[in-house]
């Protein structure tokens, strides 16, 4: 019996993960990893489709894996590697481009949005197409499943039409991928804004909690959150999103059920849950970030450890690449 075969990345956009990328997505990344063939990448070529500072960005692209690795994610039992170093995540997206209708580009919501942010004429073409790049990302792996966030719905759409437009056009080539869609309880909100997703790009320092701050300082955050006035310790996202996130995170890292955390807590104060919650995010994320700044400090053992795996990821890539070229007469 093969294995599924699971893909997924996160951009490298920041210096440090936060716990809403922990929970979300590395946490269930790392569950899943046993049970699958999965393949796990640091998009690098998405995150260029938005001005980057190149010696930062190649920074970002070491930190983010060494996080990933302090996280979890084995590098010996799923493949692990930046998508630059795979060259076939370019090729593929090419032909994909020219299967791609302009009006279906310019449907996906995602670049509406971000493109909104600079002007739709300053956005660059690459950010246009950053869909269709990620659709190559996951047809070049034959990929079964695809664990993401709810915002990539309509891009995990799109590959799907394209595979099997291709496939209709050209013959068989792709797997016809499916979405896991992250569960509601496993999105984490801003802490000093609870109504929002906890993200990189939010404007609320206080509301962040990276992977790689120290202890104390995740702490402080935690005994700082957003709550509400009327003191009782309840689930409810609508009229309580503070209190709530607090017992979504406490629930995700322990794995204990809301029901039973609530139980756990019910009765005492605000103070009691967010010292019971402190102690439980820094006893889980204190090794993560130890391990993390262990791997960093050993710059060239982490270069081998993603070349070995850019390897292995170039091996699988590079046969649907050639069956691509062939099909399409290349
Ligand atoms: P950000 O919103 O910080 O830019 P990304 O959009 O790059 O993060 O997301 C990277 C991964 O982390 C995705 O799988 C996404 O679903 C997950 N993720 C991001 N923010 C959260 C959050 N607040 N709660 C749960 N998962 C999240
Ligand atoms: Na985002």
């Amino acid at each position: 019996m093969t294995k599924p075969r699971l893909y997924s990345g996160m951009q490298p956009s920041a210096d440090s993960l936060h716990l809403g990328n922990y929970i979300g997505a590395l946490l269930q990344w790392k569950q899943m990893q046993q049970e699958h063939d999965a393949f796990f990448s640091i998009v690098d070529l998405h995150a260029i489709t938005v001005p980057q500072d190149p010696a930062e960005l190649r920074e970002k692209t070491r930190r983010t894996a060494a996080q990933y690795i302090a996280a979890g994610i084995d590098p010996s039992a799923s493949t692990l590697y930046v998508q630059s170093h795979v060259p076939a995540h370019a090729q593929l997206a090419w032909v994909l481009n020219t299967i791609t209708g302009m009006g279906e580009a310019a449907r996906m919501t995602q670049f509406k949005d971000k493109s909104a942010k600079h002007g739709r004429d300053a956005s660059s073409v690459g950010l246009f197409a950053y869909p269709i790049l990620m659709a190559a990302d996951i047809l070049l792996y034959q990929t079964d499943i695809v664990p993401v966030g709810d915002d990539q719905r309509q891009h995990i759409e799109l590959t799907r039409d394209l595979a099997e437009r291709f496939n209709a056009r050209f013959g068989d080539t792709f797997v016809v991928p499916k979405a896991q869609i992250q569960k509601d309880s496993a999105r984490i909100y801003d802490l000093q804004n609870p109504t929002s997703k906890m993200s990189k790009s939010a404007e609320t320092p206080a509301g962040i909690i990276w992977l790689l701050d120290e202890p104390k300082v995740t702490q402080k955050k935690i005994m700082r959150a957003v709550t509400d006035n009327d003191g009782v310790i309840a689930f409810d996202t609508q009229e309580k999103p503070g209190v709530s996130n607090l017992l979504s995170i406490y629930s995700a890292i322990t794995g204990s059920p809301i029901e039973a955390v609530v139980g756990e807590f019910e009765g005492r104060g605000y103070g009691d849950l967010k010292k019971g919650l402190a102690e439980v995010v820094v006893g889980e994320l204190e090794p993560v970030r130890a391990r993390a700044l262990e791997l960093l400090d050993d710059p060239a053992e982490l270069d081998r450890l993603l070349a070995v795996n850019a390897a292995r990821a170039t091996e699988v890539a590079e046969q649907t690449l050639a069956e691509v070229y062939d099909r399409v007469g290349l």
